[in-house]
Protein backbone atom coordinates (compact mmCIF):
# COMPACT_ATOMS: atom_id res chain seq x y z
CA UNK A 1 0.00 0.00 0.00
CA UNK A 2 0.80 3.99 -0.66
CA UNK A 3 2.04 5.98 2.15
CA UNK A 4 -1.73 7.99 2.77
CA UNK A 5 -2.86 10.45 4.54
CA UNK A 6 -6.95 11.42 4.90
CA UNK A 7 -7.50 14.80 4.80
CA UNK A 8 -11.48 15.81 6.05
CA UNK A 9 -12.36 19.81 4.77
CA UNK A 10 -9.34 19.85 2.18
CA UNK A 11 -11.54 22.39 -0.11
CA UNK A 12 -12.12 24.78 2.62
CA UNK A 13 -9.54 27.56 3.93
CA UNK A 14 -7.14 25.75 6.16
CA UNK A 15 -7.19 22.10 4.73
CA UNK A 16 -6.72 23.30 0.70
CA UNK A 17 -3.62 25.31 1.65
CA UNK A 18 -2.71 22.24 4.12
CA UNK A 19 -2.97 20.24 1.10
CA UNK A 20 -0.75 22.38 -1.39
CA UNK A 21 1.93 23.02 1.13
CA UNK A 22 2.01 18.93 1.52
CA UNK A 23 2.04 18.29 -2.10
CA UNK A 24 5.38 20.55 -2.41
CA UNK A 25 7.36 18.86 0.04
CA UNK A 26 8.24 14.89 -0.62
CA UNK A 27 4.23 13.40 0.84
CA UNK A 28 2.72 11.07 1.03
CA UNK A 29 -0.76 9.81 -0.91
CA UNK A 30 -3.52 12.95 -0.14
CA UNK A 31 -7.62 11.54 -0.17
CA UNK A 32 -9.42 14.95 0.40
CA UNK A 33 -12.87 14.03 1.78
CA UNK A 34 -15.10 17.26 1.79
CA UNK A 35 -18.82 17.78 1.11
CA UNK A 36 -18.59 20.88 -0.81
CA UNK A 37 -20.57 23.36 1.69
CA UNK A 38 -20.31 26.81 0.77
CA UNK A 39 -16.86 26.51 1.97
CA UNK A 40 -15.35 23.85 0.06
CA UNK A 41 -14.09 25.50 -3.22
CA UNK A 42 -12.23 22.85 -5.83
CA UNK A 43 -10.88 25.81 -7.25
CA UNK A 44 -7.99 26.17 -4.47
CA UNK A 45 -7.02 22.64 -5.69
CA UNK A 46 -7.06 23.08 -9.49
CA UNK A 47 -3.33 23.02 -9.91
CA UNK A 48 -3.13 19.76 -8.05
CA UNK A 49 -6.50 18.01 -9.53
CA UNK A 50 -4.69 15.69 -11.69
CA UNK A 51 -1.44 15.01 -9.76
CA UNK A 52 -1.64 10.82 -9.11
CA UNK A 53 -0.37 11.76 -5.63
CA UNK A 54 -4.10 13.84 -5.00
CA UNK A 55 -7.99 12.10 -4.36
CA UNK A 56 -10.75 13.89 -4.06
CA UNK A 57 -13.96 12.08 -2.49
CA UNK A 58 -17.37 14.20 -2.57
CA UNK A 59 -19.25 13.01 0.75
CA UNK A 60 -19.69 13.83 4.01
CA UNK A 61 -17.80 13.14 7.17
CA UNK A 62 -21.38 11.90 8.79
CA UNK A 63 -21.42 9.67 6.21
CA UNK A 64 -20.15 6.32 8.04
CA UNK A 65 -20.29 3.63 4.92
CA UNK A 66 -18.59 5.98 2.88
CA UNK A 67 -15.79 6.68 5.44
CA UNK A 68 -15.45 2.51 6.83
CA UNK A 69 -14.80 2.00 2.62
CA UNK A 70 -12.64 5.09 1.83
CA UNK A 71 -10.51 3.72 5.18
CA UNK A 72 -10.42 0.04 3.83
CA UNK A 73 -9.63 0.96 0.15
CA UNK A 74 -6.89 3.60 1.00
CA UNK A 75 -5.47 2.47 4.54
CA UNK A 76 -4.50 5.13 5.26
CA UNK A 77 -1.42 5.82 8.51
CA UNK A 78 -3.39 9.35 9.72
CA UNK A 79 -6.38 11.25 9.53
CA UNK A 80 -6.26 15.23 9.42
CA UNK A 81 -9.62 16.31 10.56
CA UNK A 82 -10.46 19.85 9.26
CA UNK A 83 -13.99 19.59 8.30
CA UNK A 84 -16.27 21.32 9.79
CA UNK A 85 -18.67 24.51 9.85
CA UNK A 86 -16.54 27.56 10.89
CA UNK A 87 -18.36 30.73 10.83
CA UNK A 88 -19.32 32.06 14.57
CA UNK A 89 -21.86 34.30 12.69
CA UNK A 90 -23.69 31.40 10.86
CA UNK A 91 -23.61 29.58 13.77
CA UNK A 92 -25.33 32.50 15.40
CA UNK A 93 -28.39 32.06 13.16
CA UNK A 94 -28.51 28.55 12.70
CA UNK A 95 -26.32 26.46 14.78
CA UNK A 96 -28.36 23.12 13.54
CA UNK A 97 -24.75 22.39 10.56
CA UNK A 98 -22.46 22.97 13.57
CA UNK A 99 -24.00 20.25 15.93
CA UNK A 100 -24.50 17.49 12.76
CA UNK A 101 -21.32 18.23 11.34
CA UNK A 102 -18.82 19.58 14.40
CA UNK A 103 -20.43 17.16 16.81
CA UNK A 104 -22.38 14.08 14.96
CA UNK A 105 -19.51 14.13 12.52
CA UNK A 106 -16.55 14.12 14.00
CA UNK A 107 -18.19 11.42 16.68
CA UNK A 108 -19.23 9.51 13.55
CA UNK A 109 -15.35 9.83 11.53
CA UNK A 110 -13.67 8.88 14.99
CA UNK A 111 -15.78 5.81 15.30
CA UNK A 112 -14.95 4.29 11.67
CA UNK A 113 -11.33 5.37 12.35
CA UNK A 114 -11.16 3.57 15.57
CA UNK A 115 -12.91 0.57 14.44
CA UNK A 116 -10.26 0.80 11.49
CA UNK A 117 -7.42 1.40 13.81
CA UNK A 118 -8.53 -1.59 15.83
CA UNK A 119 -7.67 -3.77 13.45
CA UNK A 120 -4.54 -2.68 12.22
CA UNK A 121 -1.49 -4.63 13.30
CA UNK A 122 2.08 -3.94 14.46
CA UNK A 123 3.93 -0.53 13.69
CA UNK A 124 0.67 0.32 11.05
CA UNK A 125 -1.22 0.25 14.46
CA UNK A 126 1.43 1.51 16.66
CA UNK A 127 2.52 4.96 14.14
CA UNK A 128 -1.23 5.52 13.53
CA UNK A 129 -2.73 9.03 14.52
CA UNK A 130 -6.07 10.96 14.19
CA UNK A 131 -5.33 14.44 14.64
CA UNK A 132 -8.20 16.81 15.23
CA UNK A 133 -7.96 20.59 14.20
CA UNK A 134 -9.26 22.96 16.64
CA UNK A 135 -9.74 26.44 17.47
CA UNK A 136 -8.68 28.74 20.31
CA UNK A 137 -12.10 29.92 20.57
CA UNK A 138 -13.37 26.94 22.99
CA UNK A 139 -11.40 28.60 26.21
CA UNK A 140 -13.85 31.67 26.00
CA UNK A 141 -13.02 35.10 26.47
CA UNK A 142 -10.02 37.00 27.81
CA UNK A 143 -10.19 40.05 30.29
CA UNK A 144 -7.28 42.51 28.75
CA UNK A 145 -5.10 41.85 31.63
CA UNK A 146 -5.50 37.75 31.22
CA UNK A 147 -2.62 35.88 30.55
CA UNK A 148 -3.17 34.08 27.52
CA UNK A 149 -4.75 30.08 26.93
CA UNK A 150 -2.62 27.49 27.60
CA UNK A 151 -3.21 23.72 26.96
CA UNK A 152 -4.61 23.77 30.43
CA UNK A 153 -7.29 26.64 30.54
CA UNK A 154 -10.51 24.92 31.40
CA UNK A 155 -12.70 25.44 28.52
CA UNK A 156 -15.76 27.47 28.37
CA UNK A 157 -17.03 28.17 24.27
CA UNK A 158 -19.01 31.36 24.55
CA UNK A 159 -20.70 30.89 20.86
CA UNK A 160 -22.36 27.86 19.33
CA UNK A 161 -19.52 27.48 17.09
CA UNK A 162 -17.14 27.19 19.78
CA UNK A 163 -19.44 25.13 21.82
CA UNK A 164 -19.54 22.45 19.15
CA UNK A 165 -15.94 22.67 18.72
CA UNK A 166 -15.27 21.90 22.31
CA UNK A 167 -18.16 19.00 21.89
CA UNK A 168 -16.04 17.69 19.21
CA UNK A 169 -12.54 18.10 21.08
CA UNK A 170 -14.26 16.34 24.23
CA UNK A 171 -14.99 13.15 22.07
CA UNK A 172 -11.16 13.00 20.66
CA UNK A 173 -10.16 13.73 24.11
CA UNK A 174 -12.36 10.39 25.48
CA UNK A 175 -11.28 8.27 22.32
CA UNK A 176 -8.06 8.40 23.35
CA UNK A 177 -8.24 7.88 26.93
CA UNK A 178 -10.94 4.91 26.97
CA UNK A 179 -9.46 3.59 24.01
CA UNK A 180 -6.10 4.17 23.93
CA UNK A 181 -6.85 5.63 20.06
CA UNK A 182 -3.68 7.73 19.09
CA UNK A 183 -5.33 11.31 18.96
CA UNK A 184 -3.72 14.29 18.30
CA UNK A 185 -5.30 17.81 19.11
CA UNK A 186 -4.56 21.21 17.72
CA UNK A 187 -6.08 24.66 19.33
CA UNK A 188 -5.25 27.42 17.01
CA UNK A 189 -6.09 30.83 16.55
CA UNK A 190 -7.47 33.51 14.02
CA UNK A 191 -5.67 32.65 10.53
CA UNK A 192 -5.95 34.93 7.55
CA UNK A 193 -4.70 34.03 4.22
CA UNK A 194 -5.58 33.01 0.65
CA UNK A 195 -8.50 30.94 -0.30
CA UNK A 196 -10.28 32.27 3.09
CA UNK A 197 -14.29 32.77 2.40
CA UNK A 198 -15.16 36.08 2.21
CA UNK A 199 -17.68 36.05 5.60
CA UNK A 200 -14.41 36.45 7.50
CA UNK A 201 -13.11 39.70 8.97
CA UNK A 202 -9.91 40.08 6.73
CA UNK A 203 -11.17 39.13 3.40
CA UNK A 204 -14.40 40.99 4.05
CA UNK A 205 -12.51 43.84 4.21
CA UNK A 206 -10.06 43.62 1.54
CA UNK A 207 -13.18 43.28 -0.79
CA UNK A 208 -15.42 45.87 0.64
CA UNK A 209 -12.46 48.03 0.97
CA UNK A 210 -11.74 47.82 -2.82
CA UNK A 211 -15.18 47.91 -4.16
CA UNK A 212 -15.89 51.33 -1.74
CA UNK A 213 -18.40 49.91 -0.13
CA UNK A 214 -18.86 50.22 3.88
CA UNK A 215 -16.37 48.04 6.10
CA UNK A 216 -18.54 46.97 9.15
CA UNK A 217 -17.22 47.00 12.80
CA UNK A 218 -18.48 45.28 14.79
CA UNK A 219 -19.61 47.55 18.22
CA UNK A 220 -16.45 49.58 18.99
CA UNK A 221 -13.62 47.63 17.21
CA UNK A 222 -11.55 46.72 20.27
CA UNK A 223 -11.95 43.15 20.29
CA UNK A 224 -9.15 41.28 20.03
CA UNK A 225 -7.84 38.51 18.18
CA UNK A 226 -4.25 36.49 17.55
CA UNK A 227 -3.35 36.15 13.92
CA UNK A 228 -1.71 33.60 12.46
CA UNK A 229 -0.91 33.29 8.92
CA UNK A 230 -2.28 30.14 7.48
CA UNK A 231 0.72 28.70 5.90
CA UNK A 232 2.46 28.94 9.38
CA UNK A 233 -1.05 27.25 11.10
CA UNK A 234 -0.73 24.33 8.06
CA UNK A 235 3.43 23.89 9.17
CA UNK A 236 2.49 23.24 12.89
CA UNK A 237 -0.08 21.20 12.13
CA UNK A 238 2.53 19.09 9.84
CA UNK A 239 4.82 19.23 12.75
CA UNK A 240 2.23 18.01 15.31
CA UNK A 241 1.72 15.04 13.12
CA UNK A 242 4.90 13.73 13.00
CA UNK A 243 6.30 14.45 16.15
CA UNK A 244 3.53 14.79 18.46
CA UNK A 245 2.67 12.92 21.31
CA UNK A 246 -0.82 10.85 21.00
CA UNK A 247 -3.28 11.60 23.28
CA UNK A 248 -1.94 15.34 23.77
CA UNK A 249 -3.22 18.98 22.91
CA UNK A 250 -1.05 21.77 21.31
CA UNK A 251 -1.84 25.30 21.50
CA UNK A 252 -0.74 27.13 18.17
CA UNK A 253 -0.41 31.35 17.67
CA UNK A 254 1.57 33.93 16.02
CA UNK A 255 2.07 35.66 19.59
CA UNK A 256 0.38 38.45 17.31
CA UNK A 257 -2.53 40.00 19.06
CA UNK A 258 -4.63 42.94 17.21
CA UNK A 259 -7.78 45.20 17.66
CA UNK A 260 -9.92 44.66 14.92
CA UNK A 261 -10.23 48.12 14.42
CA UNK A 262 -6.18 48.25 13.55
CA UNK A 263 -6.25 45.44 11.53
CA UNK A 264 -9.05 47.44 9.39
CA UNK A 265 -7.26 50.13 9.19
CA UNK A 266 -4.19 48.90 7.94
CA UNK A 267 -6.11 46.68 4.92
CA UNK A 268 -7.71 50.41 4.32
CA UNK A 269 -3.99 51.77 3.71
CA UNK A 270 -2.55 48.69 1.90
CA UNK A 271 -5.70 48.68 -0.41
CA UNK A 272 -5.68 52.58 -0.93
CA UNK A 273 -1.67 51.81 -1.73
CA UNK A 274 -2.31 48.65 -4.07
CA UNK A 275 -5.89 49.12 -5.65
CA UNK A 276 -5.14 52.55 -6.88
CA UNK A 277 -6.35 56.11 -4.58
CA UNK A 278 -10.15 56.20 -6.45
CA UNK A 279 -12.31 55.43 -3.23
CA UNK A 280 -8.76 56.76 -1.08
CA UNK A 281 -8.89 57.30 1.58
CA UNK A 282 -10.53 53.79 2.53
CA UNK A 283 -10.95 54.51 6.08
CA UNK A 284 -13.87 56.77 5.40
CA UNK A 285 -15.65 53.47 4.45
CA UNK A 286 -15.14 52.38 8.41
CA UNK A 287 -18.78 51.82 9.76
CA UNK A 288 -19.67 50.93 12.93
CA UNK A 289 -22.49 48.28 12.83
CA UNK A 290 -24.57 46.44 15.53
CA UNK A 291 -22.22 44.34 17.80
CA UNK A 292 -22.13 40.29 17.16
CA UNK A 293 -24.44 38.64 20.51
CA UNK A 294 -22.26 37.35 23.02
CA UNK A 295 -18.99 38.64 21.06
CA UNK A 296 -16.28 37.54 22.94
CA UNK A 297 -13.33 40.26 23.93
CA UNK A 298 -10.00 38.89 23.50
CA UNK A 299 -8.42 35.45 22.59
CA UNK A 300 -4.97 35.10 23.12
CA UNK A 301 -2.53 32.15 22.08
CA UNK A 302 0.35 31.23 24.99
CA UNK A 303 2.00 28.72 22.20
CA UNK A 304 5.08 27.97 24.26
CA UNK A 305 4.22 24.29 24.37
CA UNK A 306 4.71 23.34 20.40
CA UNK A 307 7.58 25.58 21.06
CA UNK A 308 9.33 23.92 23.67
CA UNK A 309 8.56 20.60 22.97
CA UNK A 310 8.34 20.00 19.08
CA UNK A 311 10.15 22.67 17.58
CA UNK A 312 7.76 24.65 15.91
CA UNK A 313 7.55 28.84 15.89
CA UNK A 314 5.58 30.92 13.08
CA UNK A 315 7.84 32.78 10.16
CA UNK A 316 5.04 35.00 8.95
CA UNK A 317 5.41 38.67 10.43
CA UNK A 318 1.98 40.18 10.33
CA UNK A 319 2.87 42.72 8.43
CA UNK A 320 3.88 40.63 5.69
CA UNK A 321 1.54 38.30 5.83
CA UNK A 322 -1.26 41.00 5.56
CA UNK A 323 0.59 42.45 2.77
CA UNK A 324 0.70 39.21 1.12
CA UNK A 325 -2.89 38.75 1.36
CA UNK A 326 -4.60 42.01 0.37
CA UNK A 327 -2.39 41.64 -2.62
CA UNK A 328 -3.65 37.72 -3.29
CA UNK A 329 -7.57 38.63 -2.89
CA UNK A 330 -6.67 42.14 -5.52
CA UNK A 331 -5.03 40.11 -7.84
CA UNK A 332 -7.43 36.92 -7.74
CA UNK A 333 -10.36 38.34 -9.89
CA UNK A 334 -11.47 35.09 -10.74
CA UNK A 335 -11.28 32.98 -7.63
CA UNK A 336 -12.79 36.27 -6.06
CA UNK A 337 -15.79 36.34 -8.46
CA UNK A 338 -16.34 32.47 -8.43
CA UNK A 339 -17.09 33.20 -4.50
CA UNK A 340 -18.95 35.64 -4.36
CA UNK A 341 -22.06 34.69 -6.42
CA UNK A 342 -25.23 33.41 -5.19
CA UNK A 343 -25.42 32.31 -1.52
CA UNK A 344 -22.51 34.53 -0.68
CA UNK A 345 -24.65 37.35 -1.57
CA UNK A 346 -27.69 36.31 0.21
CA UNK A 347 -25.69 36.05 3.55
CA UNK A 348 -24.27 39.36 2.99
CA UNK A 349 -27.74 41.04 2.66
CA UNK A 350 -29.83 39.43 5.46
CA UNK A 351 -26.38 39.59 7.58
CA UNK A 352 -25.61 43.26 7.34
CA UNK A 353 -29.31 44.00 6.43
CA UNK A 354 -29.72 46.04 9.84
P1 LIG B 1 -13.81 26.43 6.12
O1 LIG B 1 -15.19 26.76 6.55
O2 LIG B 1 -13.09 27.34 5.18
O3 LIG B 1 -13.78 24.98 5.43
C1 LIG B 1 -14.47 23.87 5.96
C2 LIG B 1 -14.42 22.75 4.93
O4 LIG B 1 -15.10 21.61 5.48
C3 LIG B 1 -15.13 23.10 3.61
O5 LIG B 1 -14.37 22.65 2.51
C4 LIG B 1 -16.44 22.31 3.70
O6 LIG B 1 -16.96 21.95 2.44
C5 LIG B 1 -16.01 21.11 4.52
N1 LIG B 1 -17.13 20.48 5.24
C6 LIG B 1 -18.07 21.09 6.01
N2 LIG B 1 -18.94 20.19 6.50
C7 LIG B 1 -18.52 18.97 6.04
C8 LIG B 1 -18.99 17.65 6.22
N3 LIG B 1 -20.08 17.40 6.97
N4 LIG B 1 -18.32 16.64 5.63
C9 LIG B 1 -17.23 16.88 4.86
N5 LIG B 1 -16.74 18.12 4.65
C10 LIG B 1 -17.38 19.15 5.24
O7 LIG B 1 -13.00 26.22 7.47
P2 LIG B 1 -11.48 26.58 7.81
O8 LIG B 1 -11.40 28.00 8.20
O9 LIG B 1 -10.60 26.04 6.74
O10 LIG B 1 -11.28 25.72 9.13
C11 LIG B 1 -10.84 24.36 9.07
C12 LIG B 1 -10.77 23.81 10.49
O11 LIG B 1 -9.87 24.60 11.26
C13 LIG B 1 -12.10 23.84 11.22
O12 LIG B 1 -12.21 22.65 11.98
C14 LIG B 1 -12.01 25.05 12.13
O13 LIG B 1 -12.78 24.87 13.30
C15 LIG B 1 -10.52 25.05 12.45
N6 LIG B 1 -9.93 26.37 12.77
C16 LIG B 1 -10.14 27.44 11.93
C17 LIG B 1 -9.55 28.67 12.22
C18 LIG B 1 -9.73 29.87 11.32
O14 LIG B 1 -9.27 30.96 11.67
N7 LIG B 1 -10.32 29.73 10.15
C19 LIG B 1 -8.75 28.81 13.38
C20 LIG B 1 -8.56 27.70 14.20
C21 LIG B 1 -9.15 26.48 13.88
P1 LIG C 1 -14.20 36.40 12.27
O1 LIG C 1 -13.29 36.56 11.11
O2 LIG C 1 -15.63 36.08 12.03
O3 LIG C 1 -13.51 35.33 13.24
P2 LIG C 1 -13.90 34.87 14.76
O4 LIG C 1 -15.24 35.36 15.10
O5 LIG C 1 -13.83 33.40 14.63
O6 LIG C 1 -12.81 35.46 15.63
O7 LIG C 1 -14.14 37.74 13.13
C1 LIG C 1 -12.93 38.24 13.64
C2 LIG C 1 -13.26 39.46 14.47
O8 LIG C 1 -13.76 40.48 13.61
C3 LIG C 1 -14.34 39.22 15.50
O9 LIG C 1 -14.02 39.96 16.69
C4 LIG C 1 -15.60 39.77 14.87
C5 LIG C 1 -15.07 40.90 14.01
N1 LIG C 1 -15.86 41.19 12.78
C6 LIG C 1 -16.28 42.50 12.51
O10 LIG C 1 -16.04 43.44 13.30
N2 LIG C 1 -17.01 42.72 11.37
C7 LIG C 1 -17.31 41.75 10.48
O11 LIG C 1 -18.01 42.02 9.47
C8 LIG C 1 -16.84 40.41 10.75
C9 LIG C 1 -17.15 39.28 9.81
C10 LIG C 1 -16.11 40.18 11.91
Amino acid sequence: MEDTILVTGGAGFIGSNFILQQMERSSPHLINLDKLTYAGNLRNLETIARNPRYEFVHGDIGDRLLARSLLQRRQPRAIVHFAAESHVDRSIRGPDDFLRTNVDGTFALLEEARAYWTELAGQDKSTFRFLHVSTDEVYGSLASNDAPFSETTPYAPNSPYAASKAGSDHFVRAYHHTYGFPTLTTNCSNNYGRFQFPEKLIPLMILNARAGKPLPVYGDGQNVRDWLYVEDHCGAIATVLERGKPGETYNIGGWNEQRNLDIVEMICDMVDEMAGCGEAPRRRLITFVKDRPGHDRRYAMNATKIERELGWRPKETFATGLRKTVRWYLENEEWVSGVTSGSYREWIETHYAS
